[in-house]
C-alpha cells in the first residue's frame, strides 16, 4: 500500500480526500492543516490524523498530495523532496518562477515522482479527443468565472488561466515567440481580468481570456487547424469537430455547402464524451506513475512551462500599468 499524506484540506482538498478514499493500492495515513476549525471537521469527517508538524507527517508517508494555497507550495514540495517523497501538488507549481526553477532542480536530484494538477489534461471533454489529430494554427479560449475570494492570493493568470496555458503548450509543441496581454485588477490586488495574445515559432497562435468577475461561467477552447474546427467545452463537457468530409470518416452528420469552386462536404462529429471524474484519475495517474516507475503525465517541467508563460503574461500586463 502507497502511504500518502494531505497537505491542505480546504475546499479542493476534500475532493481529493474523497477520491483518494476511493483509490485502490493507497492508504491515507493523515493531512497537515494549520487551521485548527477546519481541520478538525476534517479528521472527524474522514476519520483521519491530523498531524500538527510538517516534518512528523513527512516522515511516515511515501508521498505527498500538496492542496495549499500557492504561496505555500515552495516550503511543502520542498520539505517533501528533501525527505526523498513523491510528490504531487496543485497547479500553479509554485508562486514564483525562483520557486520554480528549484523545485525542477531538487525533483531531478531527488529521484522521486512530482506530478502538478493541471486536472483540464484529464477533462472527459479534452480525453473524447485523443485519437483526433490536433495541429491548431489559431486557438481561441474563454475561461470565465465568478468571483469568489478563494483563489485571489494570485492573479487570474496564475489562478484560472494557467489550466488553459498548459493545454495550449501541450498541443502546440513549439517555442514560444512573442506574447502581447493587457489585464487589470478590480475586485483584488492583482488582475481579475485578461486577454493574452501569445505567437509560437511554428506560426501558431492562441488568444486567450480569463475573468474571475464575470456573471456566467464559460471555459471553452477553440482550436482551428488546415481542415477542420474542434470545440471542447471544458465546462459543459462536449466536444465536437467540423471537418471537410473525406471518405475514411465515420459517425459523422454530412452536409453540403455550395462554394464558387462547387459543393463542399462537411461533416460534424460529436466524440463520445465518457462520464468520468477527472481528479481521481490524475490521483490515480499520479499512483500508478510511482507503482510502474513511469514518467507522470503532467511533470514538474509542464508545471514550469505553464508558469514561465504565466510570468511573461503577468510582466507584460506590468509593463502596461507601469507606463
Ligand atoms: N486544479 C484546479 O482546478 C484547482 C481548483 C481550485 C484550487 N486549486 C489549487 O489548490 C490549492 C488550494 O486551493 P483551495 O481552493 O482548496 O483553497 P482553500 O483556501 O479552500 O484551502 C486551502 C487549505 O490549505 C490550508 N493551509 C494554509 N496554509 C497551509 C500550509 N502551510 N500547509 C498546509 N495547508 C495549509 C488552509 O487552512 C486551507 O484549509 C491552490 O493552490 C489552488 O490554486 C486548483
Amino acid at each position: 500500500m502507497l502511504k500518502i499524506a494531505v497537505f491542505g484540506a480546504g475546499h479542493l482538498g476534500k475532493f481529493h480526500l474523497n477520491n483518494w478514499k476511493e483509490i485502490g493500492g493507497v492508504e491515507l495515513v493523515g493531512f497537515y492543516d494549520p487551521d485548527d476549525k477546519n481541520a478538525n471537521e476534517v479528521s472527524e469527517k474522514y476519520s483521519l490524523k491530523r498531524y500538527t508538524d510538517v516534518d512528523s507527517l513527512l516522515r511516515i508517508c511515501d508521498a505527498v498530495d500538496i492542496i495549499a494555497p500557492t504561496i505555500h507550495h515552495f516550503e511543502l514540495c520542498e520539505s517533501a523532496l528533501r525527505m526523498g517523497k513523491h510528490v504531487f501538488v496543485e497547479k500553479p507549481l509554485a508562486n514564483t518562477m525562483d520557486e520554480a526553477r528549484n523545485l525542477v532542480k531538487l525533483a531531478k536530484e531527488s529521484n522521486v515522482k512530482f506530478q502538478v494538477g493541471h486536472v483540464e489534461r484529464f477533462n472527459p471533454a479534452f480525453l473524447a479527443l485523443k485519437n483526433t489529430s490536433l495541429q491548431p494554427v489559431f486557438i481561441e479560449v474563454h475561461r470565465l468565472a465568478q468571483f469568489n475570494p478563494r483563489g485571489t492570493d494570485v492573479s487570474v493568470i496564475l489562478d484560472l488561466m494557467i489550466h488553459d496555458i498548459d493545454i495550449v503548450l501541450h498541443l502546440v509543441k513549439s517555442n514560444v515567440n512573442y506574447i502581447s496581454a493587457n489585464g487589470v485588477a478590480v475586485m483584488s490586488d492583482t488582475p481579475d481580468i485578461a486577454n493574452v495574445r501569445i505567437e509560437f515559432d511554428n506560426g501558431c497562435v492562441a488568444n486567450l481570456t480569463s475573468s474571475r468577475i464575470s456573471m456566467k461561467k464559460m471555459r471553452k477552447m477553440r482550436l482551428f487547424q488546415k481542415d477542420a474546427y474542434i470545440g471542447i467545452d471544458f465546462l459543459d463537457k462536449k466536444a465536437e469537430i467540423i471537418k471537410l468530409h473525406s471518405p475514411e470518416d465515420k459517425d459523422v452528420f454530412v452536409f453540403d455547402i455550395a462554394t464558387n469552386s462547387g459543393n463542399k462536404s462537411i461533416a460534424i462529429a460529436s466524440p463520445i464524451v465518457k462520464d468520468s471524474n477527472a481528479i481521481k484519475m490524475e490521483l490515480e495517474a499520479f499512483r500508478d506513475a510511482i507503482i510502474n516507475n513511469t514518467n507522470p503525465p503532467v511533470s514538474v517541467q509542464d508545471g514550469f512551462a505553464a508558469m514561465e508563460v504565466a510570468h511573461q503574461i503577468l510582466e507584460k500586463i506590468g509593463q502596461k500599468q507601469i507606463q
